[in-house]
């Protein structure tokens, strides 16, 4: 079985929770992590609740100056493979700085390409997202689904998969999963480790999280006119337990498939999720209040999508087990006992 494993991005809110699970399945991590959006105190905490498995390099995988310490690490870690993580990911952002997204996401990649092949572990499982998929298909999506990004951040992520693809195709010593998330929310039920964004949150979850502690006063649904059952917008959204649990399961397939090349799988539960009924189930489970109000649609959302996660269930053996009320319940005792991240 794949079990030590590079993990960059490793200190961030999904990197957090692939370490737990890695490290509670008997495994070892080195983290490499610039901190650029996370924070030390996660490692820490990771120490907590699954004990010392997770070793640290702070470094920048897209900075050249670090490349000969991150190859000289890695060969060092002696790994079986990388989970790939580390990159910019907010798409507001990357519309605005579109040449700062693509100078950090791809060099990132190409680095750690270089490291893996030194140390003779040619495997890495990919964090992509749904967003490749733009607004081209019905949903439920599966992964023959239309790619068409409509943000750089976005094309960032298929960029990536489409190299690591061709990558595959020249040397069938590499093995690759592309793990296509779709929205990835809650924490661990510890309460120790979560999501804690950079400044004002982008994304639904976080933001109605800190509408609910008392940090922000209100929300704004970003349009009550789309073609969907309630008006407001649909996603899949994914407990990032589950998600994490996708990762070690991506990492057992291609360990033990002789010549899988490069695959491709949706991480969703398959569910799609109104802003409303998010709202509704938050409600539910931080007995908060959470003031709302209708503004205008966001330029660059689409109505609806969701996963037809049946390609992971049938190869990799994983489904989503975890509800919308598991979902806010761990999301809410994440934020309630940490009511500013990891600043506390
Ligand atoms: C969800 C729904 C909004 C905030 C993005 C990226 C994706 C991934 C997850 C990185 C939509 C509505 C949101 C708010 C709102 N990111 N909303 N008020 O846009 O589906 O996906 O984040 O990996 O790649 O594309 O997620 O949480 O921003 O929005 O009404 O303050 O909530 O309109 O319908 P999204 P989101």
């Amino acid at each position: 079985m794949a079990r030590r494993i590079i993990v960059t991005g490793g200190a961030g809110y999904i990197g957090s929770h692939v370490c737990v699970e890695l490290l509670r399945a008997g495994g070892k991590a080195l983290v490499i992590d610039n901190f650029a959006n996370s924070s030390p105190k996660a490692l820490e905490r990771i120490r907590d609740i699954a004990g010392a498995g997770a070793e640290l390099l702070r470094a920048d995988l897209a900075d050249a100056n670090d490349a000969a310490r991150i190859i000289d690490a890695v060969k060092a870690f002696r790994p079986d493979g990388a989970v790939h993580l580390a990159g910019l990911k907010a798409v507001g952002e990357s519309v605005a700085e579109p040449v700062r997204y693509y100078s950090v996401n791809l060099p990132a990649t190409f680095t750690l390409i270089r490291a893996l092949e030194a140390a003779n572990a040619r495997m890495i499982v990919f964090s992509s997202s749904a967003t490749v998929y733009g607004d081209l298909n019905a949903s439920p999506v599966d992964e023959t689904g239309a790619v068409g990004p409509t943000n750089p951040y976005g094309r960032t992520k298929l960029f990536i998969e489409e190299m690591l693809n061709d990558l595959a195709r020249a040397d069938a010593r590499w093995k690759i999963c592309n793990l296509r998330y779709f929205n990835p929310v809650g924490a661990d039920p510890s309460g120790r480790i979560g999501e804690d964004p950079n400044g004002v949150p982008n994304n639904l979850f976080p933001f109605i999280a800190q509408v609910a502690v008392g940090r922000l006063p209100r929300l704004k649904i970003y349009g009550d006119d789309y073609p969907t059952r309630d008006g407001t917008g649909v996603r899949d959204y994914i407990h990032v337990c589950d998600l994490a649990a996708g990762h070690v399961a991506a990492l057992d397939y291609l360990a033990r498939e002789k010549a899988p090349g490069a695959q491709c799988f949706n991480l969703g539960a398959g569910k799609g999720i109104s802003v409303l009924e998010a709202i509704a189930a938050f409600k539910r489970a931080s007995n908060r209040d959470i003031p709302h109000e209708i503004a205008p649609r966001r330029a660059g959302d689409i109505a609806e999508i969701y996963a037809k996660p049946d390609r992971a269930q049938k190869l990799l053996g994983w489904r989503a087990t975890r509800t919308l009320d598991d979902m806010c319940a761990d999301h809410w005792r994440w934020q309630s006992e940490n009511p500013n991240g990891y600043q506390d």
